[in-house]
Formats: structure tokens, sequence, C-alpha cells
């Protein structure tokens, strides 16, 4: 990992969200290659999208308002839209 920042992102993504959204989703940064719910990198959804799903879930996907703190969320829906290939 380049720098401590990134490190905290990648973390966030792969182990501390529960369950980790790595386990259903693709996103090449993370090296995530999860296949139940879309592949990040194609839908490249911007921050807000990302956070909105996290706090209501959406379709298959669960809702982290319960497990993961307002800024745990951000920082999770700002990596995603950062990385997936924009
Ligand atoms: C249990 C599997 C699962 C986990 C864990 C999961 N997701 Fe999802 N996710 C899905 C599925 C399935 C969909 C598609 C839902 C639909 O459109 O019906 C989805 C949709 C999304 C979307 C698109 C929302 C939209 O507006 O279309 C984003 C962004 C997303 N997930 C991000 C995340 C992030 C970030 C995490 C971790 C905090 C995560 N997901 C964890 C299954 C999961």
């Amino acid at each position: 990992m380049a720098s401590d920042w990134a490190l905290v992102f990648f973390c966030s993504f792969t182990q501390v969200a529960k369950p980790p959204c790595a386990v259903c989703h693709t996103l090449a940064h993370a090296e995530a290659g999860g296949a139940v719910g879309p592949v990040l990198d194609e839908l490249k959804p911007d921050a807000a999208r990302v956070a909105k799903a996290m706090r209501n879930g959406i379709g298959a996907m669960p809702s982290y308002s319960a497990v993961l703190s307002a800024e745990q969320i951000d920082t999770v829906a700002f990596y995603v839209s950062t990385v997936s290939g924009r």
C-alpha cells in the first residue's frame, strides 16, 4: 500500500464493513472480485449514490446504517467513487 490513507480505504472496503463490500462486488483497486452485486468499476457510482445504497440498502444489499458511522459510510463512498475507473 502506497500510503496510510490508501490503507484505511482498502480496509474499509474489504474488512471494516460487515459484511465486506468485497464479498459481493468487483472493484479492481481493492482487489475485490465478488460477483453478487454490480461491478463497481463499470457502474462508476458517484459518492452520493454509494452512500445512499449503504445507508438504505438496495435489493439484496444490506443497509450499513447500524454497523458503520456516518463518517465511515462517507469514507467508503468517497473511496469507491474515486477509484472506480474515473
Ligand atoms: C450481500 C451482498 C452485498 C454486499 C455485502 C454489498 N453489496 Fe452493494 N449491492 C449488492 C446488490 C445485489 C446490488 C444491486 C441491488 C439492486 O439494484 O437491486 C448492490 C448495489 C450497490 C450499488 C449500486 C447502487 C445503485 O444506486 O444502483 C453500490 C454503489 C454498492 N452496491 C456499493 C456497495 C458498497 C460500498 C458495499 C460495502 C459497504 C456494498 N455495496 C456491499 C450486493 C451487496
